[in-house]
C-alpha cells in the first residue's frame, strides 16, 4: 500500500514540474506560434480579414500588450457563444492556460526560441470536395463603399440565369476586399416558368437606410410580374470573416433552383473605409447530381418570425430591458444550424429547449453580444430536438449612454418599426435551420 503510494506521488511530481518547467519560460517557437497559429493566423494573414499579420515572431512580439489584453478580454479571436454554456464546430476559443501562458512569455519579454526552424504557415483550405463549382454568378455593377469611415449594410440581388431548372449543393461566397466585408446572408428567390419577364429591372444593390424591410422586395423588384410573392429558400450562404464555407453532409442540403433565380442578400455589411472602394464580392455554385433528397428548412421566431418577442420590443431611452421569446416545436426535428440576432443595443442572448420530458437542450449563451460577430452556430453533430419541445428565448437590451454600442447620444427610445431592419432600430430574432428527424441523425457529424 505505502508503495503504491510512493509511486502515485513520483508520477505526478514528474508530470507536475514536467508541464510547469515548459511554462516557467515560454519562447515563441516550442509554445506560442502554436497557439496563435491555430487561433488566429487565419484572419491575420496576408488577404485575411484582420488588419494586421499575426504569423511569425516579429508580427506578434511587436503587438504583446495588445494581444495580451485582447485575448484576456475574450475580444480575440472573435467567437461570441460561452463556451460554458455549449460547443460548435469549428470553435475558436482559447483555454485558461493559454491566455496565461502568451500573458507570461510578453511578460518576460518575448522569448523568441527556435524561430529560424519554425514550418511556414499555411492557411487552413477547405478540404471538402464539392467537385468543380458549376458556375460563378457576379453582380453587372460592383459595391461602392464610399470613403466616409462609416458602416455600409445593403440589400442586394445577384440574378442568375440557367438554360433549365436543376439543383445545387452548396452556394459559396467569395469576398473581394476580405478587409472590408464583414457579414452577409443569402437566400435563394426562384421564379416559376412565366413569372418573371426580366431578372435586371430596378437596382442591384441599395442602402438598407433608404429603404423599409416591408419594401425592400418591391423596391430591389423581386417580386414576380403579377406582384404576388416568389419561393424563397433561407439562408443558403452565409459569411462572417474566418469562418469556413460551410455545406451539410451528403444527402442533405440541395437546393432546386429554377431557370430564372436570384441570390437576395437581406443584408451585407462593409466596414468603414478612408477611401472610396469597389468591390466585386461573388458566388460560387455547386450543382447537385439529382432531387434533394433532404431540404433544409427553418424557423424564424421573434421580429417577424412565428412567435412574437414579448413585451413587444421597444427599449425605451435610458433603460435596460430584457425580452422573452417562446415557440413549440411542431415536428421532429434535427437542428443544422443556430443564428442569434440582435442589432446593436444588444447585450446578452441566451437559448435552450425544453423536452416535453422535462430535460433542458441547451442551445447557445452569449454573454457579451457584438453585432458584428454574427456567427451560424452550427452544433458538432445534427441535435435531435423532439416535437412538443418549447424553445424559451432571453435577450437584454441596454439602451443607456454607458453601452458603447449605443448609436444615439443621448439616448432615443429604440424599437422594432414594424420590422425595419435598420441597424439603428432593434432586432430579437432567433433563426433554427433544420431537417425533419430521421433516425441516426444525431449521430451525424457537422464537422
Ligand atoms: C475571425 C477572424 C479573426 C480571428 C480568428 C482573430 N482575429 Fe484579431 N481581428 C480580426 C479583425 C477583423 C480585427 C479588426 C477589428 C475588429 O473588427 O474587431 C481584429 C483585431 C485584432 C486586434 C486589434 C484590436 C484593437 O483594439 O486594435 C488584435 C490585437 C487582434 N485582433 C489579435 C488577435 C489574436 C491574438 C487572435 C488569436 C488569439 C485573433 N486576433 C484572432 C479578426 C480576427
Amino acid at each position: 500500500m505505502f508503495y503504491r503510494v510512493i509511486l502515485i506521488y513520483i508520477v505526478f511530481i514528474g508530470l507536475f514540474s514536467c508541464s510547469e518547467s515548459k511554462k516557467e519560460n515560454p519562447d515563441f517557437a516550442a509554445d506560442i506560434a502554436p497557439i496563435i497559429r491555430k487561433n488566429c493566423s487565419k484572419c491575420h494573414v496576408d488577404g485575411g480579414a484582420g488588419p494586421f499579420n499575426l504569423v511569425n515572431y516579429e508580427d506578434v512580439a511587436s503587438k504583446g500588450k495588445l494581444i495580451t489584453y485582447v485575448t484576456e478580454n475574450k475580444i480575440m479571436p472573435p467567437w461570441p457563444a460561452d463556451p460554458e454554456y455549449t460547443h460548435f464546430a469549428g470553435e475558436t476559443v482559447l483555454s485558461y492556460e493559454e491566455i496565461n501562458l502568451i500573458k507570461k512569455w510578453v511578460e518576460q519579454g518575448a522569448i523568441p526560441g527556435d524561430t529560424a526552424n519554425l514550418e511556414t504557415y499555411k492557411k487552413p483550405e477547405n478540404k471538402v470536395d464539392l467537385g468543380k463549382a458549376g458556375m460563378t454568378v457576379f453582380l453587372a455593377k460592383p459595391f461602392l463603399i464610399p470613403g466616409d469611415n462609416s458602416d455600409r449594410f445593403y440589400v442586394v440581388k445577384f440574378p442568375i440565369e440557367l438554360p433549365y431548372d436543376t439543383f445545387i449543393r452548396a452556394v459559396e461566397f467569395v469576398p473581394h476586399k476580405k478587409k472590408l466585408v464583414h457579414h452577409m446572408n443569402a437566400h435563394l428567390i426562384n421564379y416559376e416558368d412565366g413569372k418573371k419577364s426580366n431578372l435586371h429591372k430596378g437596382p442591384y444593390w441599395i442602402n438598407q437606410d433608404q429603404s423599409e424591410s416591408v419594401r425592400i422586395h418591391k423596391d430591389l423588384d423581386l417580386l414576380n410580374d403579377d406582384g404576388s410573392y416568389p419561393e424563397m429558400t433561407p439562408s443558403v450562404s452565409n459569411y462572417l470573416p474566418g469562418s469556413q464555407f460551410s455545406f451539410y453532409p451528403h444527402g442533405i442540403g440541395g437546393f432546386r433552383i429554377k431557370k430564372k433565380s436570384a441570390l437576395y442578400l437581406n443584408d451585407i455589411h462593409f466596414g468603414p473605409s478612408a477611401k472610396e472602394e469597389l468591390d466585386s464580392s461573388y458566388f460560387k455554385l455547386y450543382f447537385g447530381k439529382g432531387p434533394a433528397e433532404r431540404p433544409v428548412s427553418e424557423f424564424q421566431i421573434g421580429t417577424l418570425g412565428l412567435s412574437p418577442v414579448v413585451p413587444e420590443l421597444i427599449i425605451p431611452a435610458n433603460e435596460k430591458k430584457t425580452f422573452y421569446i417562446q415557440f413549440t416545436v411542431p415536428q421532429d426535428i434535427s437542428l443544422l444550424s443556430i443564428v442569434p440576432h440582435m442589432h446593436l443595443i444588444g447585450k446578452k442572448f441566451l437559448a435552450y429547449a425544453i423536452k416535453p420530458s422535462g430535460d433542458t437542450i441547451r442551445l447557445i449563451r452569449i454573454n457579451n453580444w457584438d453585432f458584428r460577430w454574427q456567427y451560424f452556430y452550427q452544433p458538432k453533430k445534427m441535435l435531435f430536438v423532439p416535437r412538443g419541445s418549447v424553445i424559451y428565448v432571453v435577450g437584454d437590451y441596454d439602451n443607456t449612454s454607458e453601452n458603447p454600442n449605443n448609436p444615439f447620444d443621448p439616448p432615443r427610445e429604440i424599437s422594432e418599426k414594424n420590422g425595419s431592419m435598420k441597424t439603428t432600430d432593434e432586432m430579437f430574432q432567433l433563426i433554427l435551420t433544420y431537417v425533419p428527424y430521421q433516425k441516426g441523425d444525431e449521430e451525424k457529424s457537422l464537422e
